[in-house]
């Protein structure tokens, strides 16, 4: 017995130290978030990133965010956090975009038809804990001040959220935990970005080694957008708009008035005000345009207000949510179906 185990000692130490390397390096593979790969790498965790991401706070922090509340870890059922919309009625929560380091509204757009999406105002939150700032360039004109804090913390960003876009209420710690879980649970894996498992063990062992990782970092990070940008546009409508008038492509139109228009004006959809398919409705909507040529590009860009009385608004689009050649687009339809032409 005794030579036996004095023969086992030195086997078991060569042992450790032969696998040492593949024994600490972590085990990624190109389902990995890429959060957690970079964290690894040295990238500093941000201070609003979820504190428990088991799969009972992320279920409940999905349930925030498609049906607007839940059960609370006490077992009460939550408070609705808006009574007006659910946060999807703005926000899809899958890839919206075909190449993730570029915000195109015709290419999304496309990739939507494709994909059966809603063309909505609010950016995906699918990867939304990859990005680094949060209510970017444009949008300090719509909140002011409010969007200070919300520009490099994602928490504040879903506060301003919920208490603005939304006209609801701010949440409580366990909610937006349970929410940023949920995001973390719907952020890019490396196959998302193009990497495979063979990449994904290279982060592993330079994980595994104590050396400088921002070279791997950057190369990371360069195959998605750290924030989505964000323009507001302001033009001379009038001057604009003759420039364009008359070029819009109707089939395109029709995507975005299906896509994105009845996303909220249908029946069972977050506007009281419906926008059908029959002749009659194209028509009272191509009334519009006798008062006004340009009400569209209007309304597209400015959104409408909440109301006294009645909160539900329209968020409006950014040049990067939807161009003025979309815009022309969509009037082409509505007046070809209205029996116009144009
Ligand atoms: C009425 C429409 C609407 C609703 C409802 C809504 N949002 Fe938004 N949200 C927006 C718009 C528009 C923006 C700014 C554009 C964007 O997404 O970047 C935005 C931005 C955000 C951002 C920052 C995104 C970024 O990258 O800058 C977060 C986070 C967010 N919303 C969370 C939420 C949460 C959580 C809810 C539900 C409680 C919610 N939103 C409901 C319209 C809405
Ligand atoms: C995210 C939801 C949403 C989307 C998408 C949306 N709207 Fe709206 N829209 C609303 C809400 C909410 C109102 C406010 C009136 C109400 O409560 O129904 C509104 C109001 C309007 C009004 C004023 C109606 C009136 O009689 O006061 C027009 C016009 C309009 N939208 C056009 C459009 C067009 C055109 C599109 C597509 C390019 C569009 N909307 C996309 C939510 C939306």
């Amino acid at each position: 017995m005794k030579r036996l185990i004095i023969g086992f000692i030195p086997l078991a130490l060569i042992a450790t130290f032969a696998f040492r390397p593949t024994s600490t390096a972590p085990a990624f593979t190109a389902a990995t978030k890429v959060n957690d790969v970079l964290f690894a790498l040295g990238d500093p965790v941000p201070k609003w990133f979820p504190k428990d991401v088991s799969a009972e706070n992320i279920q409940r922090g999905k349930e925030i965010i498609l049906e607007g509340r839940t059960t609370a870890p006490d077992g009460k059922r939550s408070k609705y956090v808006s009574v007006y919309y659910m946060c999807t009625s703005c926000h899809n929560n899958v890839i919206e975009d075909p190449l993730l380091t570029v915000s195109n509204p015709q290419d999304r757009l496309e990739y939507a038809r494709e994909h059966q999406l809603p063309f909505l105002q609010g950016t995906t939150f699918y990867g939304i804990t990859n990005r680094e700032s949060w209510y970017n360039d444009d949008y300090y004109k719509k909140y002011g001040d409010l969007v200070e804090p919300a520009a490099d913390d994602l928490s504040e960003a879903v506060q301003l959220c919920a208490s603005e876009c939304a006209q609801g209420r701010p949440l409580v710690d366990w909610e937006m935990d349970a929410v940023l879980a949920y995001y973390y649970s719907i952020s890019y894996t490396l196959s998302d970005i193009g990497f495979n498992d063979s990449d994904a063990q290279r982060f592993a062992t330079l994980a595994a080694a104590d050396a400088d990782n921002s070279a791997v970092i950057a190369e990371i990070k360069s195959r998605y957008s750290l924030k989505s940008p964000a323009t507001f546009e302001e033009p001379p409508y009038d001057i604009y708009w003759d420039q364009l008038n008359g070029k819009g492509n109707p089939e395109n139109g029709k995507l975005v008035y299906e896509l994105s228009c009845q996303a909220c004006h249908k029946p069972t959809g977050v506007s009281d005000v419906v926008f059908g398919d029959n002749k009659q409705d194209f028509k009272a909507m191509s009334r519009w345009f006798d008062k006004n040529n340009w009400w569209l590009l209007q309304v597209v860009r400015h959104g409408t207000h909440p109301a006294p009385g009645h909160k539900p608004y329209m968020p409006l689009y950014t040049t990067e949510r939807m161009s003025n050649i979309m815009v022309e687009d969509l009037k082409a339809y509505i007046l070809q179906q209205a029996g116009k032409g144009s």
